[in-house]
């Protein structure tokens, strides 16, 4: 293991049901010849399941901190960020403003999914059009000072909760993923990859960071969901230069540490190809697990399109994250059932 860093977590509150479960995937692993576990951060929780209630205990905690009795975040019209944010800003006795993309703000997509589940928080949702979400951040001050304006204390969340504060939260997840893997033996002899699905950046920016501040030497892969590597180079790069500014007294990691598996958006974000809903399809039947088409769908194509090009392209031993987002299947029951 290379040397540790010595570091101290911000404060959180508790919101996510961790440790998740590292499981080991049997007949996945049979059928590529190398090890493949899934660390189950759907497992997170039900309303609060995946990767964003990790960041979200330390973001809520700064939030409440500050006073804030209402939080302001954005997302894509399906968005799991938002879900979560919803549901667990209740936990806390806050209400929540969702800013959600969608093509035409005038006919917004039907209330299914997690758009559901948001109405059901109790959550505002504020319709924006694609060109509008662009100037995100006008949208959340103008929010904002009308909350202000009624009295309010607005908190802002950033896209996908991931900012430096955020990004802590998955430090803890290599923190976990340390302890999961000595708890298979041989910790230190293994090359192990840890791969996982990257949409706003902030998941792989902490584990980037865990992985420096623990010592732990995993090899970290991104896929990247939505546009391409060199754009979430820059946006993780950020972050990561952000994260060690305010809590590090030296630069730890570099854009070089970011390994970005690209070439598999596919149709785009939030768009399924076939391939892709298959793989889902047989990792149901073959595992009894299932994925989101958005997201760890997409990360598990790759993943799998890579091992049949080369199994030893990841090395013995592989850690797919399994970041939630279940919800997202919805929508798409009638592209799914096509495979059936
Ligand atoms: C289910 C799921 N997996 C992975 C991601 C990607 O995480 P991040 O936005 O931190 O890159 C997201 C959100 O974007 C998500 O909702």
């Amino acid at each position: 293991m290379a040397q540790p860093i010595p570091f101290q977590y911000p404060e959180r509150i508790k919101l996510a049901q961790t440790p998740t479960p590292l499981e080991k995937m049997e007949r996945l692993s049979d059928k590529f010849g190398v090890e493949i576990y899934f660390k189950r951060d759907d497992y997170t929780g039900t309303e609060l399941s995946g990767n964003k209630v990790r960041k979200l205990e330390f973001i809520l905690h700064h939030a409440v901190t500050l006073g804030a009795d209402t939080v302001i975040t954005c997302g894509g019209a399906q968005s799991n960020h938002c879900r979560a944010t919803a549901f667990a800003a209740k936990r806390l006795g806050l209400k929540s403003v969702l800013l959600l993309r969608t093509p035409d703000p005038e006919n917004p997509p039907p209330i299914e999914a997690n758009i559901l589940l948001d109405r059901l928080a109790g959550a505002t949702i504020i319709w924006i059009t694609p060109e509008q979400y662009q100037q995100r951040d006008q949208y959340f001050a103008w929010q904002a000072e009308q909350l202000v304006a009624a009295g309010g204390c607005p908190y802002i969340i950033p896209e996908g909760g991931s900012t430096a504060l955020g990004s802590w939260g998955y430090v803890a997840a290599v923190d976990e993923l340390v302890k999961d893997v000595a708890a298979l033996g041989q910790a230190d002899t293994i090359p192990t990859t840890v791969i996982s699905a990257v949409g706003s950046g902030g998941t792989t920016a902490g584990l980037v960071m865990g992985n420096s501040l623990l010592g732990s030497d995993f090899r970290l892969v991104g896929v990247n969901v939505c546009d391409d590597k060199d754009y979430f180079q820059n946006v993780i790069g950020r972050i990561l230069n952000d994260f060690q500014d305010r809590y590090l007294d030296q630069q730890v990691v570099t854009k070089a540490d970011i390994e970005i598996l690209d070439g598999y958006v596919g149709r785009g974000y939030a768009l399924s190809q076939p391939q892709e809903l298959e793989a889902i399809r047989d990792l149901a039947r073959l595992e009894g697990v299932v994925l989101d088409p958005v997201y760890t769908g997409k990360a598990y194509y790759a993943m799998i399109s890579e091992l049949e090009k080369n199994p030893e392209c990841f090395g013995p031993r592989i850690i797919f994250v399994h970041t939630g987002g279940l919800f997202g299947l919805f929508p798409i029951a009638e592209q799914v059932a096509e495979l059936f």
